[in-house]
């Protein structure tokens, strides 16, 4: 970001930090006075599937994957209570704000942060064994209270994943946006330009979108080679319509 007002990161206060009460604190830790950044962006998002996914990419086929996304769709701290199944998403914005978050965060497994940063957010997370069918460990779990971008092309990429230009000031939005022109129309796993009974209207004309995702919804409506998924795009734009299951794969 040339301007370094500008810069931005995502952090996710976890499930395991919503249901230990542990929000104040992550809040406190990250306010202004203590990172010099600033609230851009801040939503209660019920994490679906397609989101989780989205978000996770990178550790697909890892032998925590699932159990991750059971982490973060909060069916492991709240299970069969979607009313209480979501994360706090926010967008912080000030000078190197990806390289503060991930300091305050710490490192990743809660019992090395615990050994080597004792006093970072994540040195109050646990660690639960992972079992194979056998019953058998296979690996570990981490339950470490908060997401941040790990650098600045995921801070674009999950940010643009999770909120929409206009959850964000105008004068606080870090990227290119555009006005659509067109209807976009969501169901299973197309996308429309007109309505069909059962799709979800994703985006309307007047409507400003990242530039990247219109973008991308025009290739793929047009069946051109786009740059990213068409759920990476629309993930968004269906949390906390309904619960799972209407549209979503
Ligand atoms: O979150 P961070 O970027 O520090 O770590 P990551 O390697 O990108 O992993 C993403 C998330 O997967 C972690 O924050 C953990 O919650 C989880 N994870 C896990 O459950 N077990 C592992 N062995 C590694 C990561
Ligand atoms: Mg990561």
């Amino acid at each position: 970001m040339p301007n370094k007002e500008l810069d931005q990161t995502l952090v996710l206060i976890k499930p395991d930090a919503l249901k230990n009460s542990l929000t104040g604190y992550v809040l406190s830790q990250l306010s202004e006075f203590h990172t010099g950044l600033r609230f851009a962006g801040v939503k209660i998002v019920h994490v679906t599937r397609m989101l989780a996914a989205e978000h996770y990419a990178e550790h697909v086929g890892k032998v925590f994957y699932d159990s991750l996304l059971e982490y973060i769709t909060g069916n492991i701290h709240y299970p069969g209570a979607p009313e209480k199944q979501r994360v706090i998403a926010i967008v912080y914005q000030g000078p190197d704000a990806v390289r503060k978050l991930r300091d305050i965060a710490g490192p990743t497994n809660p019992h090395q942060a615990r050994d080597t940063k004792p006093g970072c957010i994540r040195a109050l997370g646990t660690v639960a064994p992972l079992k194979n069918a056998e019953g058998r460990i296979v690996g570990e779990r981490m339950d470490n209270l908060i997401h941040a971008s790990a650098n600045d092309t995921d801070a674009e990429r999950e940010i643009k994943l999770w909120f929409r230009p206009n959850d964000i000031p105008p004068a606080m939005q870090g990227y290119p946006t555009r006005e659509s022109g067109d209807h976009f129309y969501f169901i299973g796993n197309r996308l429309l330009t007109t309505h069909e009974p059962g799709s979800v209207l994703i985006v309307a004309p007047g409507d400003i979108v990242w530039k990247s995702d219109l973008d991308a919804l025009q290739q793929h409506f047009n069946g051109g080679k786009a740059g990213t998924t068409l759920e990476s795009v629309v993930a968004k734009y269906l949390v906390n319509k309904f619960l799972e299951g209407k549209t979503s794969t």
